[in-house]
């Protein structure tokens, strides 16, 4: 079957010729008819936790992984993709080479299923870094599409933020420098003015949706570092449950189809949202995890293309929302139930010391979609389980949550994203809609070579979103900054929304008003803001923005 990128290049999507278009999609569409995915039996697998990626010039690393880290170096300086002092591997730094390659994985039971992964794995290993101190990662593409890999929420100058204009493949010369074809280096200062749970995926200009399909997503954990600044967020997170993998777990949940023989299965011609009828977290479907009695710190992303999910406890119990997109919350808030669209993050604290040892507790996605267009109701007698949580120990709970947890986000939010008066700020109305057979802003389609708004470094602006349309959602997300929700449909944000976000949820008639304030000297050029389902990515829905000194 064609590519979605094959199609788009040979003008079966166009604007000019969409009317032709148009008759071609359809036909093809009403062929391709997916069989259900093979049944599996629920909670037999355990939960995998992503291993974390391990620097090339960690203490204890060989001598060729410090060769490589040397190299490392030496190309991303020669490339000039270090925006601020050049620090080799004996500095500040850590250095980590990524080969994006095709690997096979039991999915499910008894079948391999091809997938592609940063390491050759699904999800991929997880970057764990502290604020302000530098990544190097050399990306090494061994696949057979184009990529470009974004740091989804990292505060990231341009050149090195994986925006889709820089898509390379596995024969790019990059540079000079390069020691061989498809090898491109990415600089990540990793200087967001918080630490929070951010994520890396694929972003091949028109090839999005697919290479994320296929594997190319995992976690990146900015923790706090030993410095003055962070003092605060340090004592604040050693409260909270902690140790990644153990108290502090990952989840990103993704649906997908498969075939009789374990493959993946994806339909190009499916330009609403491609849904699947398996649910997995962290590639395993409806995995089970043996907890403790006691409180753990969960960092949920969804990692669909187009799915939307309604986390509720089959307890009925509720759970704490302590963080979003871009960092802590300043205040927890306890939650029944908690919706989350594409490349959303939120972080939960659920306490088990309420339920005895042998019990059995499920998280349950009780919203209904059967459309890429977006989510129907939630119907809580059709809830799937997602995840079985078996209550397997009592367990001494040193953790707490602080009531006021991040006093530092609250203050950031009022210095800097808050409408006060005198302040000068620029509006910048985003409409969303479908237009000519695909999904516009304001009007026009993704162009690579047009900057839709331009921002000015250091100054204050606005962005409201608007989606006039009737049945679609599309989840905005806007690279470089984290941003503060102003007002949802005139109302001020609910709690959980009121932190620092990088993605919005824009459902059917909703208007969302946020503000960002442009900061970074390094952080100026073009980047990129896009509908997060996506294959309403893919099918154009995406602007460029430039940030000016
Ligand atoms: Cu997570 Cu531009 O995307
Ligand atoms: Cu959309």
């Amino acid at each position: 079957m064609l590519t979605r990128r094959e199609m788009i290049r040979r003008g079966f999507f166009a604007p000019a010729i969409l009317a032709a278009a148009k008759g071609v999609a359809a036909q093809d569409v009403s062929d391709i008819v997916l069989n259900p995915s093979p049944a599996i039996v629920p909670f037999t697998r355990r939960l995998k936790i992503p291993r974390p990626h391990l620097p090339l010039n960690r203490p204890g690393a060989t001598p060729l992984e410090q060769a490589k880290a040397q190299s490392i170096f030496e190309q991303s300086n020669a490339e000039g993709r270090f925006r601020h002092a050049p620090v080799g591997p004996d500095g500040n730094c850590d250095y980590y080479e990524v080969i994006m390659k095709p690997g096979l994985q039991e999915i499910i039971p008894g079948t391999l299923t091809p997938i592609w992964g940063y390491s050759g794995t699904f999800p991929g290993p997880t970057f764990i870094a502290e604020r302000d101190r530098t990544s190097v990662v050399r990306f090494v593409n061994r696949l057979t599409e184009i990529t470009s890999i974004h740091y989804h929420g990292g505060h990231t100058p341009p050149d090195s933020d994986g925006v889709p204009m820089m898509s390379f493949g596995p024969q790019s010369i990059i540079s000079a420098t390069a020691p061989y074809p498809g090898a491109r280096t990415n600089v990540y200062p990793n200087d967001n003015p918080f630490p929070a749970t951010l994520w890396y995926h694929d972003h091949g200009e028109d090839c999005t949706a697919e290479n994320v399909y296929k594997g190319l997503a995992g976690f990146f954990i900015l923790n706090p570092n030993q410095s003055e600044a962070d003092a605060t967020i340090r004592a604040i997170e050693a409260k909270l449950p902690s140790g990644y993998g153990r108290y502090d777990i990952p989840m990103v949940f993704q649906d997908r189809q498969f075939n009789a023989d374990g493959s993946f299965a994806y339909n190009n011609f499916e330009h609403d949202g491609f849904l699947g009828d398996r649910f997995l977290v962290n590639g395993v479907i409806q995995p089970f995890l043996p907890v403790a009695r006691r409180k753990y710190r969960f960092r949920w992303l969804n990692g669909s293309n187009a799915r939307q999910y309604q986390f509720f406890l089959s307890s009925g119990d509720k759970f704490f929302v302590i963080g979003s997109d871009g960092g802590l919350l300043p205040q927890a808030t306890e939650m029944a139930s908690l919706l989350m669209a594409p490349s959303e993050r939120y972080e939960v604290v659920i306490d088990f010391s309420r339920y005895p040892v042998g019990s059995r507790v499920y998280l349950l996605n009780c919203l209904q979609q059967t459309s890429g267009r977006g989510p129907e109701d939630v119907d809580m007698d059709a809830c799937t389980p997602l995840v079985e949580f078996r209550i397997a120990r009592d367990e001494e709970d040193p953790s707490t949550i602080p009531d006021d947890l991040q006093p530092d986000i609250a203050r950031f939010i009022s210095d800097h994203l808050t409408e006060r008066p005198g302040l000068q700020v620029q509006n910048t109305d985003i409409k969303l809609e479908r237009g000519n057979g695909a999904w516009q802003i304001n009007g026009r389609f993704y162009d690579p070579n047009r900057v839709d708004v331009t921002e000015k470094l250091w100054t204050h602006s606005t962005w409201t979103l608007i989606n006039e349309s009737g049945g679609w959602s599309h989840p905005l997300h806007i690279h470089d900054e984290e941003f503060t929700v102003i007002e949802r449909n005139g109302r001020p944000p609910k709690p959980h929304e009121a932190g620092l976000k990088d993605v919005f949820n824009i459902g059917p008639h909703d208007t969302v008003r946020v503000a960002a304030y442009w900061t970074g000297g390094k952080n100026v050029g073009r980047y990129v803001f896009h509908c997060h389902n996506l294959e309403h990515e893919d099918m154009r829905m995406m602007g460029i923005f430039e940030v000016v000194p």
